[in-house]
């Protein structure tokens, strides 16, 4: 069980759930000290009900200064993946475990710093109001910080990658690797590896969409 400082997010939840009440009201969320950094606070965007939510870890260096998710390099490699897996883009909701950029200042440069797992819980209540609120089929947890906020922290992505969970908050989730592991790959090779095997997971994701269409 982890001891939170702080209320968590959910007091700061909007009385009614709706995508833009709490567009707004994340802007004063104080559910952990992230904010007070953060240039803003990045909710998830998308269709009002897509099929599928891909959920990231915080917003980037680009985010936090655009306002908007998966705007940065991470999100320009998730676009050309899910082309390539034959997902529309316009279709995906997105959002993240953590609302707010957490980073470390190194001279003039804001380097990403993971979020600690209290962190991760305080943001929690935003992300399963989001979950409800869109009502996507399934759930795509992008890197082990998703996973572990959706499937709890037990939960190793090296071991259950391109799987398909029933959750309790409605959806089917499954988890893949970040695309910013992708990026981080040593070499082209290794980097095409990831990519490939990247879009795979997403092909699955796409054939499980379909037959919850049906
Ligand atoms: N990485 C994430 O996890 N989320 C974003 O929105 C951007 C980069």
């Amino acid at each position: 069980m982890i001891k939170a400082k702080y209320p968590t997010a959910a007091v700061f939840l909007p009385a009614t759930h709706t995508l833009n009440a709490m567009q707004k009201a994340v802007q004063g969320c104080r559910g952990c000290d992230l904010y007070k950094f953060a240039t803003q606070a990045v909710f998830g965007e998308g269709p009002n009900h897509a099929p599928l939510m891909m959920v990231g870890e915080q917003p980037g260096n680009e985010e936090d200064f655009q306002g908007h998710p998966f705007v940065g390099p991470a999100g320009k490699l998730l676009n050309t993946a899910l082309e390539e897996a034959g997902i529309p883009r316009s279709e995906v909701y997105v959002t993240n475990a953590v609302k707010h950029f957490k980073f470390e200042e190194r001279g003039k440069r804001r380097i990403h710093k993971k979020p600690s797992a209290v962190e991760v819980s305080a943001c929690q209540p935003w992300l399963e109001a989001e979950i409800s609120a869109v009502k996507p089929h399934v759930v795509v947890c992008l890197g082990a910080t998703a996973a572990q906020s959706l499937m709890g922290r037990k939960f190793r992505l090296t071991q259950h990658r391109g799987e398909f969970f029933d959750h309790p908050w409605g959806p089917r989730v499954s988890a893949t690797i970040h695309p910013s592991a992708v990026l981080r790959a040593p070499d082209s090779e290794e980097r095409h590896r990831e990519f490939q095997h990247f879009v795979e997971d997403l092909r699955g994701v796409r054939d499980v969409l379909k037959t919850l269409a049906r």
